[in-house]
């Protein structure tokens, strides 16, 4: 009866999101394309921006040469540069207050998911002064237009330059939650290759480990329309043929910025596809433990597609034949194993280990239950799972 219910759900959810046509972010794309920004914000002529970053990419310099341009340009830019990975409400926040006290009238976001989400976060506070945080989790609570977005992402992992999300940390309840709504998809997504060259090998591994999730969940689920199969595809191929060189060689141009297309072809296709258990089980590890986002992604995933079983064997296959590693005498089966087998590969080519332990017994019913809170009846998996297959799941990856 459950599943009945949930199976009706998704159906709506997909015709909704077939009904309404919303605007993907516009693509700037190519090295120093980030020195393009100061020119956007001249022509709706504002002159007041914040920036939204975090630590690790102001100490390295990365937003130096933007934020000379915006100088040049006569913009002045007031910077938070506080976000802390799995972004809290509290950053936004303090994030707002700077927007409000400077009277800015545009965000930049500069980072990966995390000073993205912030940044949104604080559109979606702008739009929306009287609600809170928590107020607006879940879907279109915002309904309303936000500040001009430019989204500058500096992982190619979690396309939230493109996707409707804002994914949300409450440190007081160990909650993660997304605010998803149409309005906070950016404006502008300016793919540089040029600021992710200095990206760590292990965070190119486990944040592009996280855009493949994206596209496999997406591509497995079944609100699938043929923009998002073809966005999965396209991103997973990219992957396939790019995200172990961006690891081994990570001044290699052409891989990063084939990664940063491939994560926002990603971000496309599951922003409207949706995703699964991966993810769902995934933040409740970022919100009880603080485990980086992808680097759950990444081992998750492989547990998970087994135990969907038959259920999702030929997009598997299918995924499997895109990437050339089957054969033709093989059967559906075959093929899918062939393509866990691969993400297996992939992990340990790049030192992601195949556990991730330490997990508190007592912690496992919140998780359990946040887990199966985010995603049924959301998430239009290709088998739906309840608390014992979620505490089987939760063994597995400890
Ligand atoms: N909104 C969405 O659609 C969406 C989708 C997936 C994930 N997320 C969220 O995004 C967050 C994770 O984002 P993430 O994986 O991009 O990581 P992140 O933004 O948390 O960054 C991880 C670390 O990488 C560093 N870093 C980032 N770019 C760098 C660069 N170019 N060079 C050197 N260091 C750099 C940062 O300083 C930080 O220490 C999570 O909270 C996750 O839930 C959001
Ligand atoms: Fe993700």
């Amino acid at each position: 009866m459950r599943v009945l219910f949930y199976r009706v759900y998704q159906a709506i959810m997909r015709l909704v999101t077939g009904l309404v046509k919303w605007k993907d972010a516009e693509v700037i794309e190519g090295q120093n394309s980030i020195l393009k920004i100061p020119a956007l914000l001249v022509k709706v002529g504002y002159n007041k921006v914040l920036l939204v970053t975090d630590k690790g990419i102001t100490a390295l310099g990365l937003t130096a040469p933007l934020l000379s341009g915006l100088e040049k340009a006569g913009i002045t830019c007031h910077v938070y540069d506080e976000t802390i990975p799995n972004p809290t409400i509290d950053n936004i926040e303090e994030a707002l207050k700077i927007y409000k006290k400077n009277g800015c009238q545009a965000i930049i976001a500069f980072g990966g998911g995390s000073p993205m989400d912030c940044a949104k976060g604080v559109g979606a506070r702008v739009a929306r002064p009287n609600m809170t945080i928590p107020q607006m989790r879940g879907l279109l609570k915002v309904m309303k237009k936000i500040p001009l977005l430019i989204a500058v992402p500096t992982t190619a992992g979690t396309g939230s330059e493109t996707t409707i999300a804002a994914v949300i940390s409450n440190p007081l309840t160990h909650e993660k939650y997304a605010v998803n709504d149409f309005h906070l998809v950016p404006k502008y997504a300016v793919l540089d290759p040029l600021i992710t060259v200095g990206l760590p090998p292990h965070i190119t591994a486990t944040t592009g480990m996280d855009a493949l999730t994206h596209a496999v969940e997406a591509y497995v689920g079944r609100s699938n329309t043929e923009e998002t199969r073809q966005a999965a595809r396209k991103a997973v191929k990219l992957i396939h043929d790019n995200l172990y060189t961006a690891y081994v060689d990570g001044g290699n141009l052409t891989a990063r910025s084939n990664m940063l297309t491939a994560a926002f072809y990603a971000g496309i296709a599951f922003t409207k596809a949706y995703v699964g258990y991966v993810h769902a089980i995934a933040h409740t590890l970022g919100g009880y433990y603080r485990i980086p986002h992808g680097l759950a992604n990444a081992v998750i995933l492989p547990y998970v597609l087994d135990y969907y079983g038959e259920t999702a064997h030929q997009p598997l296959a299918e995924l499997a034949d895109l990437i050339g590693i089957s054969d033709e005498s093989d059967s559906t089966a075959v093929r899918a194993g062939k393509f866990i087998a691969w993400i297996r590969e992939m992990n340990a080519s790049m030192n992601i280990p195949t556990k991730l332990g330490g997990f508190q017994a007592a912690d496992l019913p919140g998780m359990i239950h946040n887990a199966l809170k985010e995603a049924n009846p959301l998430y239009p998996v290709p088998k739906i799972l309840f608390a014992d297959d979620l505490g089987g799941l939760y063994a597995l990856i400890q």
